[in-house]
């Protein structure tokens, strides 16, 4: 019988996943693979580090039976240590900033753990910001055991004793690049010692998001002031104990929106559903790929599952909130989806038999200014305010015809998918246009909904 003892031994021994269709869109010839962080139990790369440093401080005695675990994190620590402690029977109290997807937070609270959520604004070292908050808790708390990942040595221990080992015995030590994001800089320093140590020509490259310091701090050894960016769970405003730029080779700056695209993509070619620093990483590999032959093999960290985003970056809404969203990927669907109401099943429309009066009553309603006329789901005609208070000038009889004596020539109608030039063109000219999908009409998109977009 095969029976696993806890959740926790399910931990490391990650398979590496060859990429076949991105490669080849970027005329690369080297191997890319994949290691996937995000089939650990806790789907990221953090649940090595979780037990590693709660069993370490476990043998050291600062963390005795009935203790709490308290930690700063971007969630994924939260979520390894989580599920080491449920396994243990200790408690977690996480201290997150507002950055951090609500998927994360809700998944800690699952896991039983308590939550504190901090600003991300805050500047680090001021008392509002995660990891002081993490720290005063801890002071505050009897019994507590407070790791700090960011210069925890069991961090990047854990990498040093079971990732690298991995990668070397999985690729029979053929592996040449190793490309990882830079958090806590435990993974990067403890796989990239290993893997050195194996044979100094491997290289290993970070990858930062822009706005972090970590790639001017190598070139230069100044720290600039950070600026925000998206990507959650790598790059730092401060350097950290446990990011050992000596194991670093070089480091790739990324922008969000190459990022999230990547990460998107990796979905959509290859099948693996990945979160916001995969994207990263793997823009910073297909960059390193670019100019190495066949016999190059070019790992990159699949940090986590992209289940932690699905209301952020996998959400096109989002994107396009974000401004992230390439123009060409706006269609006439997702602005009708995301306009004010929301939803597309709320247009507001007149039949042709009703009342001008019934219909201008609707418009008033719903403070629309322009509503299709419709018959079975198809586009008969329009009514505008403007052109119906014209007519009712000259004959206030109107008022009590049908629609259909007063209506003006129908919006153009585009389908659902139509891009958003082809909308454009047509608010040139038109107050609206109308969304078809599968023969009818559902929705409407006026001048005013592109204001948003531009
Ligand atoms: C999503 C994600 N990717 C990457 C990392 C970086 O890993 P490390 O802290 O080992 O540098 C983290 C760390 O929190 C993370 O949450």
């Amino acid at each position: 019988m095969k029976i696993y003892k806890d959740i926790i031994e399910l931990v490391g021994n990650t398979p590496l996943v060859r990429l076949n269709t991105l490669p080849k869109q970027h005329g690369i010839k080297a191997t890319i693979l994949a290691k996937m962080e995000s089939l650990n139990p806790g789907y990221s790369v953090k649940d090595r580090i979780g037990i590693s440093m709660i069993e370490h401080a476990e043998k050291e005695g600062t963390l005795k039976p009935g203790g709490t675990i308290i930690e700063a994190t971007s969630g994924n620590t939260g979520i390894g240590l989580a599920l080491a402690a449920a396994t243990k029977g200790y408690k977690c109290i996480f201290v997150l900033t507002d950055k951090v997807s609500m998927e994360k937070t809700r998944y800690l609270k699952a896991l039983g753990a308590d939550v504190v959520v901090c600003p991300n604004a805050a500047k680090a070292g001021t008392p509002d910001h995660y990891v002081e908050t993490a720290k005063r808790i801890h002071k505050e708390t009897p019994n507590s055991f407070y790791p700090d990942q960011y210069s925890h040595p069991a961090n990047p221990a854990a990498h040093y004793r079971t990732t690298g080992p991995e990668l070397w015995e999985d690729l029979e030590g053929k592996i040449t690049h190793f490309v990882s994001g830079i958090g806590t800089g435990g993974t990067i320093s403890g796989t990239g010692r290993y893997l050195k140590e194996k044979n100094p020509a491997i290289r290993i490259i970070g990858a930062d998001p822009y706005g972090s310091i970590f790639k001017p701090f190598k070139e230069t050894g100044h720290v600039p002031e950070a600026t925000p960016y998206l990507v959650e769970g790598i790059g730092q405003c401060a350097p950290t104990v446990n990011a050992d730029m000596k194991v670093i080779d070089e480091i790739i700056n990324v922008t969000d929106r190459d990022s999230f695209e990547l990460a998107r993509e990796l979905g959509k070619v290859e099948g693996i559903f990945c979160g916001g620093s995969t994207g990263t990483n793997l823009f910073a590999a297909l960059q390193v790929a670019k100019g190495l032959d066949e016999d190059a093999i070019v790992v990159f960290i699949v940090c986590d599952t992209g289940e932690h985003y699905l209301t952020k970056f996998h959400s096109d809404e989002w994107m396009k909130e974000k401004l992230l969203l390439e123009p060409q990927k706006i269609t006439a669907g997702l602005i009708a989806e995301t306009k004010n109401s929301g939803s597309p099943q709320s247009l507001v429309f007149a039949e042709s038999t009703e009342t001008v009066r019934e219909a201008m009553a609707k418009m008033n309603e719903n403070s629309v200014t322009q509503i299709p006329v419709l018959e079975d789901g198809q586009s008969v005609g329009s009514l505008t305010e403007g052109n119906v208070l014209a007519k009712l000038l000259e004959n206030r009889d109107l008022l009590d015809a049908s629609v259909n004596d007063a209506m003006s020539p129908g919006f153009p109608v585009v389908d659902i998918d139509a891009g958003f030039e082809e909308i454009k063109a047509h608010l040139r000219s038109n107050p609206a246009v109308l969304l078809e999908e599968f023969k009818r009409i559902r929705s409407i998109i006026t001048r005013s909904d592109l204001l948003d977009l531009s």
